[in-house]
């Protein structure tokens, strides 16, 4: 096929040609929106799977929703040590100064502008942006406790959502790498509009250890959220995400190409995207991680030594461990198992 019209590029979060499997998911954010924005409780949810499964994408795909919804969105990818103060202050600024801008929301959206400047003040979120010219208001999200202030701040901004007639929908990537406590402010604070029929609704992405985070809380927490499993695609669904965009090109596969292509991917979305976007992009991504499994892990490299012993030529020694790269990593992917460094050799 000629590269410039190869309809896979891979790459972490990107839209796939063709979104498989996802229709029940969708679905239910779809109208988890819907009955938000007309005021009606919603539960909102966390999208829970492993690596590469498609949860970014789902999480992309909600914010296109949210938007033909007319809802605002805000839209934060989580990484080791965010602060949430930091994250949202960030991207609820823009939002309520749009609010702002409404004559019926007015009053309400500078009201939540002068919460949000007592919240970054609160919180010593170092930026400059929220309105100076906005007095924060005494008394709301100043008290620097993130379980108090972030529930009050939310209460303000949902408010002035509501009389705007629209909405606000919080995607959040990466979940799991939130503090616990910025984690339970959050559902908390959702919790709290969802009681007083705000238009504020939460999705979030995140990893299976996410929910061991909870601690405590999770039986709470699990009546208030709904925490749907991602998985790898069923063979009907991988079938059509690998045949679709071929055929849309013209090109199709043979049936024993396409079995095999199930068979090592194990219908994994991330796998289906490498294996159809050509073999130079599965080479590019292993070859580094091959060096250094070489270097740093006592398997690799006692096998890469032993290739090189028998008088293989280094490249194809590179070759080797990349290729048992491969395959642990879908084995790990199947089983849904974490990697740990226990050594063969040393063992
Ligand atoms: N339902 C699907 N059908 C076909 N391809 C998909 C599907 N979902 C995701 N993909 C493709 O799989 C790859 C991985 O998707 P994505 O980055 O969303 O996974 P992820 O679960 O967010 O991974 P990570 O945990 O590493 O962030 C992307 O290239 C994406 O386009
Ligand atoms: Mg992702």
């Amino acid at each position: 096929m000629e590269p410039g019209r190869n309809p896979y590029a891979p790459g972490a979060g990107t839209p796939p040609p063709t979104l498989a499997g996802r229709d029940a998911l969708l679905a239910a954010a779809k109208l988890a929106l819907e009955r938000v924005h007309n005021g009606r409780s919603a539960k909102s949810f966390i999208a829970v799977g492993l690596r590469g499964v498609g949860k970014t994408v789902i999480m992309n795909q909600i914010q296109q929703l949210a938007d033909e919804e007319d809802f605002r969105s805000i839209y934060i990818e989580a990484f080791d040590e965010i602060r949430l103060a930091d994250a949202l202050t960030k991207s609820l600024r823009p939002v309520l100064l749009k609010l702002s801008k409404k004559a019926n929301a007015h009053d309400l959206a500078i009201r939540a502008l002068a919460g949000l400047r007592s919240f970054a003040s609160a919180f010593n979120v170092s930026y400059q942006g929220v309105e100076m010219t906005v007095k924060p208001e005494e008394g709301l999200a100043d008290t620097g406790d993130m379980l108090a202030d972030l529930p009050d701040l939310l209460l303000a901004i949902g408010e002035a959502a509501r009389i705007s007639g629209g909405a606000l929908a919080i995607i959040i990537d990466e979940i799991q790498y939130l503090s616990e406590m910025d984690m339970s402010a959050l559902i908390m604070a959702i919790h709290r509009c969802n009681q007083k029929s705000l238009p504020v609704v939460m999705f979030g992405a995140g990893l299976p250890q996410l929910r061991g985070k909870m601690g405590d809380a999770k039986s709470y927490v699990e009546r208030l959220l709904d925490f749907p499993h991602v998985d790898a695609l069923s063979l009907e669904d991988a079938r059509l995400a690998i045949e679709k965009p071929a055929n849309d090109e013209g090109v199709s596969y043979t049936s024993d190409a396409l079995d095999e292509i199930l068979r090592v991917t194990s219908c994994y979305p991330y796998f289906l995207r490498f294996i159809q976007a050509g073999r130079a992009h599965l080479r590019q991504a292993l070859y580094m991680p091959a060096l250094a499994a070489i270097r740093f892990n006592a398997d690799m490299k006692a096998k890469y030594q032993a290739l090189i012993a028998v008088g293989k030529p280094p490249k194809v020694a590179i070759t080797a461990i990349m290729r048992k790269l491969a395959i642990l990593a879908s084995v790990l992917l199947r089983e849904g198992r974490p990697w740990h460094d226990r050594s063969a050799v040393n063992a």
